[in-house]
C-alpha cells in the first residue's frame, strides 16, 4: 500500500475542491444585470414582478437564492419546468449569462409581497396555520419544515416564499396539484399541493404575500 504524504493529500483535496467549485459557474453582478435586459419587461427593473390577479402572475426575483434562480432557468430551457413565456426567455440565456443573471436577481433588495392585502382575518389566520402548523387532519406538514422560519427560505433547495405575490404562490400550487409542475427531483411540492383544498391555497399564497422575505443575499 502507498501512503500518501502530507504534500500530495493537500494537493489531491485541493484539485478536489478546484473541481468542486468549478462545476457551480461563477456569477457576475454587472454582466448579470446586462443579461437581465429583456426580463425587466416582466420582472421589473428592480426585479419585484408583479401581481396579475387571475392571470399568469410575475414572481419576484429580487433576494431569491442564485442557486435556486440558476436551475429554474436550466429547468425551463430543458422543458423540466413548463412554461412557454420562461422556455421563450431562458432560451435566449446561455449557461453564463443564466449564472450572472442569478447572481444579479439574488443581491436585489427584496420587494414586497403584492396580493395578499385585501384578504378578510379569517383566510389570512387560516394561512398561517398551514404555514407554521400545517394540518394534521388533511396530512399538510408545515410550509415551514422546509421553506424555514417565516417561510424566508433555506439555502438553494427551499426557495423562500414570503414576501412572493400571492397570485404566483397560488398558481405554483395549482400547478403542482394538476402536474403541470414536477421539477423539484422528489415532486415534495406535488405531494402537498395535491391535499390542498382550493381554500387551503388561496389562504396561504395571501398569508405570505402580506410576510416580509428575507433580505436579499450579500453577494461580492
Ligand atoms: C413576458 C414576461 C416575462 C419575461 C420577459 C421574463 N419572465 Fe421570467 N417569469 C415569467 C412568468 C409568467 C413566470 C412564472 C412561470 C410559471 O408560472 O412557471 C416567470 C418565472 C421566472 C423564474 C422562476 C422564479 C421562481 O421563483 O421559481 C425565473 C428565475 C425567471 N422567470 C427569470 C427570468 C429571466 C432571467 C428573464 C430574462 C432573461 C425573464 N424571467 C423574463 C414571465 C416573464
Ligand atoms: C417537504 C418539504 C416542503 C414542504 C413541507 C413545503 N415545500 Fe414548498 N417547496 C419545496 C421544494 C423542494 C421547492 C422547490 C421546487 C423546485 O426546486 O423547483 C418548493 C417550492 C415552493 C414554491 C415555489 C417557489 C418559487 O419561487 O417558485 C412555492 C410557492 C411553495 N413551495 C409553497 C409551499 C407552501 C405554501 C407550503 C405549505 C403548504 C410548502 N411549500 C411546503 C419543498 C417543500
Amino acid at each position: 500500500m502507498k501512503i500518501v504524504r502530507g504534500g500530495r493529500l493537500s494537493l489531491l483535496l485541493g484539485a478536489c475542491l478546484m473541481a468542486n467549485t468549478s462545476m457551480a459557474q461563477e456569477g457576475d453582478v454587472a454582466r448579470g444585470e446586462a443579461a437581465s435586459a429583456t426580463c425587466v419587461a416582466c420582472h421589473q427593473a428592480n426585479g419585484g414582478g408583479m401581481n396579475i390577479p387571475g392571470g399568469e402572475s410575475w414572481p419576484r426575483l429580487a433576494g431569491l437564492n442564485a442557486d435556486y434562480i440558476a436551475k429554474q432557468l436550466h429547468d425551463f430551457k430543458s422543458g423540466e419546468r413548463q412554461n412557454a413565456t420562461m422556455m421563450t426567455f431562458a432560451n435566449m440565456l446561455n449557461d453564463q449569462q443564466i449564472a450572472d443573471g442569478a447572481v444579479y436577481y439574488s443581491q436585489l433588495p427584496a420587494t414586497p409581497g403584492q396580493g395578499g392585502d385585501n384578504a378578510d382575518e379569517a383566510l389570512l389566520a387560516r394561512g398561517q396555520r398551514l404555514a407554521e402548523r400545517g394540518d394534521w387532519n388533511a396530512y399538510i406538514v408545515s410550509c415551514q419544515s422546509c421553506h424555514g422560519p417565516g417561510g424566508r427560505g433555506v439555502g438553494e433547495a427551499f426557495p423562500g416564499i414570503a414576501g412572493q405575490h400571492a397570485g404566483y404562490i397560488s398558481a405554483q400550487l395549482n400547478a403542482w396539484k394538476n402536474d403541470s409542475r414536477s421539477n423539484d427531483p422528489q415532486n415534495l411540492m406535488g405531494a402537498i399541493a395535491k391535499r390542498m383544498s382550493e381554500e387551503d391555497i388561496q389562504a396561504v399564497s395571501a398569508w405570505y404575500a402580506t410576510q416580509p422575505a428575507a433580505e436579499g443575499e450579500a453577494t461580492q
